[in-house]
């Protein structure tokens, strides 16, 4: 009999840069100029956002964000080694990193043995330019175990009981993986003790109608191509979440003790159109979290494909795959925390479904 623990947290990608780097995204935003300057004008902000923003474009208001985030992370951490798992899985996005032209699964299992990369020379999207908040050299490799045999054993549970999956024994396009994954791991060994649990990479693409067209990444007012210039979709979020559901099945009747992780932040400003990529969809996102919190799965199941492109939440059809897992085990979380931002790009959630 498998032992499940879930878990929901961000690799919000300017944490591994410096306090006064974290706005970047938006002072990128602020150099379109197909953005009127009345909108970009800091007096016509919401009142947190100018808050946030200050007298010093956002730093102060980084150091306290990256309090809260690191605060976060270390709580799952140390749930994460409490629970000693055989295996870590990993629900991330890949924004073109891994898959690119010639080939983009819906979901695919990385079953990797071993994972070696060099974080600091992948030029992921949202990466922050200049120096890493820990000082690591180009060179530095980061080597995670992987867990093979739980990754085939899940591929072959999911597809025998009809979800077609794609699984992989090796990278792609990719030395090692995905900034999803790698800051992940990263940010969850963000005090530099070590990481020593295997993880399984569960690749999703949330990126969908922008993976291609946009490298999946931000891109200018402007040059938002017709509608038909776009990629195909992304997997409906109610398909997520049958698959996450899926997933805890297969798993439940395993042999192992699996720690699922959805690892995105919520809403990003890059992707709503609607506050002109200013800052994310709060409302939306306070609506999805008090469904997660109060275990109102089916709220989330219902959610369109439509309305989580309208409000920029693609990255959290990884959470949709934790959302249905947790529906299928009927589990509430235990403890959960939103942290609302509008400098930062992202609100960023935290959650813990103990088993
Ligand atoms: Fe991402």
């Amino acid at each position: 009999m498998g032992e499940i623990l879930g878990l929901g947290m961000t690799h919000y990608p300017p944490l591994a840069g410096r306090d006064e780097n974290m706005s970047g995204i938006l002072r990128g935003t602020l150099r379109d100029p197909a953005i009127s300057a009345e909108v970009k004008n800091p007096a016509n902000w919401p009142p947190l956002m100018q808050r946030e923003w200050g007298t010093d474009q956002g730093k102060a208001a980084a150091a306290e964000h990256r309090q809260v985030l690191v605060s976060g992370l270390d709580t799952i951490r140390s749930v994460i080694d409490e629970f000693r798992p055989d295996f870590v899985l990993i629900w991330g996005d890949d924004q073109y990193e891994n898959f690119t032209e010639d080939i983009i699964p819906p979901f695919c299992i990385l079953a990797y043995e071993r994972i070696e990369a060099q974080p600091w020379r992948l030029k992921a999207p949202g990466m922050p330019g200049g120096a890493n908040i820990w000082a690591e050299k180009e060179d530095h490799v980061s080597d995670i175990r992987g867990h093979k045999d739980g990754a085939k054993f899940l591929a072959s549970g999911l597809i025998t009981e009809g979800f077609d999956v794609c699984y992989a024994y090796r990278p792609l396009h990719l030395q090692g993986i995905g900034h999803a994954f790698l800051n992940s791991v990263a940010y969850l060994d963000y005090h530099r003790r070590g990481w020593n649990h295997a993880v399984v990479c569960f690749s999703i693409n949330c990126y969908g109608r922008r993976v291609i067209a946009f490298r999946g990444g931000a891109s200018k007012f402007g040059d938002t191509p017709d509608p038909e210039k776009l990629d195909p979709p992304s997997p409906s979020p109610g398909r997520c979440f049958d698959l996450g559901a899926a997933t805890a099945r297969v798993l439940k009747d395993s042999p192992y003790r699996a720690a699922l992780i959805a690892s995105s932040s919520w809403s990003h400003a890059f992707l709503h159109d609607k506050a002109w990529r200013m800052y994310p969809d709060i409302e939306s996102d306070r609506a999805l979290y008090a469904a997660l919190q109060s275990g109102e799965y089916s709220r989330w199941r219902d959610t369109s494909l439509a309305s989580v492109e309208a409000s920029g939440q693609q990255e959290m059809l990884n959470w949709f795959c934790l959302a249905g897992a947790m529906a299928e085990l009927k589990r509430k979380p235990s403890w959960t925390t939103f942290i609302e931002s509008y400098v930062f790009n992202s609100n960023k959630c935290f959650a813990i479904f103990p088993p």
